[in-house]
C-alpha cells in the first residue's frame, strides 16, 4: 500500500481492530472495489459505510451508493459530504457540468471568493506583494488562475498608494474557465475605468501548464516581468504539470513569484480510496467549509459554499485521470518544487491564517478522525521565489 508522509496513519492502520478496514483500503488502492465491498460487508462503522458508498460509486452502482449514504445521512452528526452525496445521487443538485466549462462551479467560487477564508488569503498576498518595489513605472503581473479577478483587483487598487512611481499596470491573466474569465473581465473593466493607472489586461484562456513559453513571452510584449502571482491555482495540476509550469515561469525570469496555497496533501497519494486520501479530503473540506461558514451567510450563500466544498471533495475522492483537478500539496513540497526549478527562496513570511485548525471530521468517528486530528491543516503563504 502506498502511504506517504503519514506515520500517524500507519499506527492506526496497524492496530488490530482496524484489520478489516485496512485490508479493504489496500484493495481500494489496488483498484479492486469489489473486494472492498466484500471485505466491508456487514461492517457497521460509519467509515466502513462511507468507503462502501465510495466503492459503489467507483463501480458505477449509484443505487447501492445511495443506500449507503442514506444510512449515514440519518445519523445526527452526519458529515456535510453525506447529504451532498445523497442530493447528488438523487439528481436534485447537478454537478454534471464539465470541469471548467460550466457556470455552476464558477458561481459557487464567486461566492466563496468574497468570504473570510479567501479575503484572509488575499490579505496575505497583498502583504507580500506590497513589500516588493517594481523598478520602473510599468508594473507587469502574470496571474496564474485569475478566477473572478477579485484578488488581482485588490492589487490594482492599492498600487497608487503603495508604489506612487507606477503609472501603468500590465496584467497577463491565465485561466481555463470561460465563465470565470467572463467574471474577471467585468470586475477588471470596472476598476480600469476608475483607476488613475493605465491598466491593460490580456486574457489567455487555457490550462496554464499548456501555454507555451513563446505564447507567454508574446503576451509580455517585450516588458520585463515583475511578478508571477499564483493564488490557490497551481494546486489544480499533478506534480509533473506543476514542475513543467514552474520551469516555464522561471524561464521568463520574473523578479518574484508568489505561490499561495493550502498546506494539505491530495497529491502524493493519488491511489484511489487510499486511507490518507479519504482522511485528508474529508477532514480538509469539512475544515474549509467550517471556516467559510464561521461568519454569517444567507441560505443562498451557504448552499453555494456547501456545493463549492462538495465539488472539490468529490473530485479528490472519486476522479482520476484528466477529470482529477484537485492536487493540493504540502508546504514542504512547494518549497522543494520552487527550488528544484531554480528559484531562490525568500525567507518564509509566516502568513498563517489564524483560526483554521482541524475541524472535527465528524464522519471519521473511528480511524479517520483519530488520524486527521493529529494533522493540522493550514492555509499559508507557502513560498516566494526570486530570480537571481
Ligand atoms: C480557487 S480559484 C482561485 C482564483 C484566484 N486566483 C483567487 O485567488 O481568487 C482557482 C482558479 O484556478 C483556475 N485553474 C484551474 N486549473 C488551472 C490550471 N491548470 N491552470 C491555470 N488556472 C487553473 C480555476 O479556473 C480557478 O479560476
Amino acid at each position: 500500500m502506498k502511504l506517504n508522509h503519514c506515520s500517524p496513519y500507519l499506527d492506526v492502520l496497524n492496530s488490530s481492530n482496524q484489520d478489516v478496514v485496512s485490508k479493504a483500503i489496500s484493495a481500494g488502492v489496488g483498484g479492486n472495489y469489489k473486494k472492498v465491498l466484500e471485505l466491508l460487508h456487514g461492517n457497521v462503522s460509519s467509515d466502513a459505510t462511507f468507503l462502501r458508498g465510495l466503492s459503489s460509486l467507483k463501480l458505477g452502482d449509484h443505487s447501492k451508493a445511495k443506500t449507503e449514504f442514506e444510512i449515514l445521512k440519518g445519523q445526527p452528526d452526519a458529515h456535510f459530504l453525506i447529504p451532498a452525496f445523497v442530493d447528488h445521487l438523487n439528481g436534485t443538485k447537478s454537478e454534471s457540468e464539465k470541469m471548467y466549462g460550466g457556470s455552476a462551479f464558477s458561481d459557487h467560487f464567486a461566492v466563496a471568493s468574497t468570504r473570510n477564508l479567501f479575503r484572509d488569503m488575499y490579505q496575505a498576498v497583498d502583504n507580500t506583494l506590497s513589500s516588493f518595489t517594481p523598478d520602473g513605472d510599468t508594473f507587469t503581473l502574470m496571474d496564474v488562475g485569475i478566477g473572478t479577478g477579485v484578488q488581482v483587483d485588490r492589487v490594482i487598487k492599492w498600487i497608487p498608494k503603495a508604489w506612487p512611481q507606477v503609472k501603468a499596470v500590465k496584467v497577463i491573466a491565465i485561466d481555463p474557465s470561460p465563465s470565470l474569465i467572463e467574471k474577471a473581465k467585468i470586475q477588471l473593466e470596472r476598476t480600469m475605468k476608475e483607476s488613475p493607472l493605465d491598466v491593460s489586461v490580456t486574457f489567455i484562456e487555457s490550462l496554464a501548464q499548456n501555454v507555451s513559453e513563446e505564447r507567454l513571452r508574446e503576451a509580455l510584449e517585450g516588458n520585463a516581468l515583475d511578478v508571477v502571482n499564483a493564488c490557490a491555482s497551481i494546486h489544480h495540476m499533478p506534480q509533473s504539470d506543476k514542475l513543467i509550469l514552474l520551469k516555464k515561469l522561471k524561464n521568463l525570469a520574473p523578479k518574484i513569484l508568489v505561490v499561495t496555497d493550502a498546506d494539505s496533501d491530495h497529491e502524493s497519494t493519488l491511489a484511489d480510496l487510499s486511507f490518507e486520501l479519504v482522511a485528508n479530503a474529508t477532514s480538509f473540506y469539512s475544515t474549509v467549509l467550517q471556516y467559510l461558514l464561521s461568519e454569517p451567510a444567507s441560505k443562498e450563500e451557504e448552499d453555494h459554499l456547501r456545493a463549492f466544498c462538495f465539488f472539490d471533495a468529490r473530485n479528490v475522492l472519486l476522479e482520476t485521470g484528466k477529470s482529477r483537478i484537485e492536487y493540493h500539496t504540502t508546504a514542504q513540497n512547494w518549497v522543494h518544487y520552487l527550488s528544484s526549478v531554480g528559484f531562490r527562496l525568500l525567507p518564509p513570511r509566516n502568513e498563517w491564517i489564524n483560526g483554521l485548525t482541524p475541524g472535527r471530521a465528524q464522519l471519521g468517528k473511528d480511524f479517520i478522525h483519530t488520524a486527521v486530528s493529529e494533522r493540522p491543516i493550514n492555509f499559508q503563504l507557502v513560498a516566494t521565489g526570486r530570480t537571481e
